[in-house]
């Protein structure tokens, strides 16, 4: 079992002991310390981990614990500049690139969010429109605001039997690129939240035809890459730049990532720039560091044990299938958007659960942390750092839980996320000024803000969209079921900004 403890983290003893005394000075004089308090505490539990980061509490290649503070450092002559790489860290991307099969890689210290607003920023220019998919994470939403950009959406399926956005027929793509010329830029969400891959190479291959450009977000796909056993990752399949949360999957800090450039459709200089502007002047090295050891380490040692944990998860699934009430999805041979399926994201559930009462169950009474849960399932991220043994434990757990007796809420039948329809540009609604008002009173006014259930972070509604009855249905169907609205404001979440009817001076 994965104990994420101070031993794991491999404190040296003697440091953790001048941790501790200092500590206890700083709260002899009461100094308030809540989130180191958290941490330190969240650090003691004993835990499964499947969720990110992908490095799961351990250590790759080095002590984190020796080099820290010591190694958090700025650029010192010969420690090479973000913003102009030429010496080290230029290397260190240029290593990335080969690994990753990039034309070139920039590390990222702001996580994928920051990649994704670079990535738009070069790909077009203000005024342009994208062609996005409506679960796109809120990351790529806000990259159209900052570089003011207009949306148009493409839907992914949702399949009614299972309960799960699955992928985007490449033939709709097609649709909308032959209806609108203006499209400039496609962004796909490859693997989804679900582990779900649409046909990527088709998806390219029609793109490119329309003369149009691909950004791909794999925010969930680093590790594709180090394993032939898992689909094909994106660069290879033909995509113009793609960004990748290395830190979810593969075993880097957390807010490190890649964006890599697959094709010479993208003007290099145009990203350095874009980087630039993005990203802060004081990138960590810690973080950079971080990067290089998640593509060294995976360059040796953690390509195998990856290709083992993946021969672990199918034993697993096989062996949760035989389960009586569980539910495991793997795929559905009538659904032609799942093209490929990325099986380090389990996703699972019990008949009379709903998926956030099975992780809480999994969390309190086993020690088990599942990456996000939604109506129906919850999902279990693994990744190279996971032990044979962590798997073993999920599979006792669900035998344990599954064993029992509920009352019984049954699944709920999840409507489809409401079609939107655009009234405004986003970014105009979003700097638009704004009022508050009621949620029940805001059927036909138009949104200036996001509101979001999370997980898995997909809006509901977006700045510039017309709020609808069956929008606020749906937000209040999420709240029935204890899902998390992020957005929604007042003293209890009964409030939505609009943007302003009368008077509205945009900036
Ligand atoms: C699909 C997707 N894209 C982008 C992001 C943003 O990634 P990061 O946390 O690295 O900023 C996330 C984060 O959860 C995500 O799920």
């Amino acid at each position: 079992m994965l104990i994420c403890s101070k031993d794991n983290i491999r404190l040296e003893e003697d440091l953790l002991y001048n941790f501790n005394i200092n500590l206890n000075i700083q709260r002899m004089i009461d100094v308030k310390t809540p989130i180191l308090d958290k941490l330190i505490d969240t650090m003691d539990k004993e835990r499964i981990s499947f969720h990110t980061p992908g490095h799961k509490g351990k250590n790759t290649l080095i002590e984190w614990g020796k080099l820290v503070p010591y190694g958090d450092t700025t650029e010192l002559s010969g420690l090479d500049n973000l913003h102009y790489p030429t010496g080290i860290i230029k290397e260190s991307q240029d290593l990335a690139a080969r690994t990753f099969g990039a034309k070139k890689t920039i590390y990222s210290v702001g996580g994928t969010t920051a990649g994704i607003y670079i990535a738009l920023g070069t790909l077009t220019n203000p005024g342009d429109k994208i062609l996005i998919q409506r679960e796109s994470h809120k990351s790529v939403y806000k990259a159209a605001i900052l570089n003011k950009l207009t949306t148009e959406y493409i839907y992914t399926n949702y399949n009614r039997k299972y309960q799960v956005y699955t992928g985007v027929n490449p033939r709709d793509i097609e649709k909308k690129l032959t209806d609108d010329p203006s499209i400039k830029v496609v962004v796909i969400t490859y693997p989804n939240y679900y582990g779900i891959c649409s046909n990527i190479e088709k998806i390219a291959e029609i793109v490119h035809k329309h003369n149009r450009l691909l950004l791909v977000d794999e925010a969930h796909g680093s590790h594709l890459v180090f394993s032939n056993k898992l689909p094909i990752p994106s660069l290879k399949a033909g995509a113009d730049l793609v960004v990748q949360s290395t830190h979810k999957s593969l075993p880097s800090l957390t807010q490190t990532s890649m964006i890599h450039v697959g094709t010479d459709r993208v003007d290099i200089q145009k990203l350095c720039d874009i980087s630039s502007l993005y990203q802060t002047t004081s990138p960590s090295y810690l973080f950079m560091a971080s990067l290089e050891l998640a593509r060294a380490y995976m360059e040796g040692e953690g390509k195998e044990r990856l290709n083992r944990n993946i021969d672990n998860i199918h034993e697993l699934i096989e062996s949760l299938k035989s389960i009586e009430k569980v539910k495991i999805f793997t795929g559905d041979e009538n659904d032609r958007t799942i093209y490929d399926i990325d099986i380090s994201k389990i996703l699972l559930g019990i008949k009379g659960l709903t998926g956030s009462q099975l992780s809480n169950i999994l969390m309190k009474d086993y020690g088990i942390y599942m990456e996000m849960s939604d109506f129906n399932y919850t999902l279990a991220l693994a990744t190279v750092m996971n032990e044979a043994g962590d798997f073993k434990e999920l599979l006792k757990a669900i035998e344990a839980i599954a064993g029992k007796e509920f009352e019984g809420s049954n699944p709920c039948l999840v409507p489809n996320l409401p079609e939107p329809k655009i009234e405004m540009p986003i970014h105009e609604a979003y700097y638009s000024n704004k009022e508050e008002v009621d949620l029940v009173d805001s059927i036909g006014r138009i949104s200036s803000s996001f509101i979001t259930p999370y997980p898995p972070g997909v809006p509901v509604v977006c700045p510039g969209e017309l709020i609808t009855e069956k929008i606020l249905d749906y937000i209040q169907l999420a709240l029935d079921k204890g899902i998390e609205i992020i957005g929604l404001i007042g003293y209890n979440r009964e409030k939505i900004q609009v943007v302003k009817e009368e008077g509205n001076d945009r900036y």
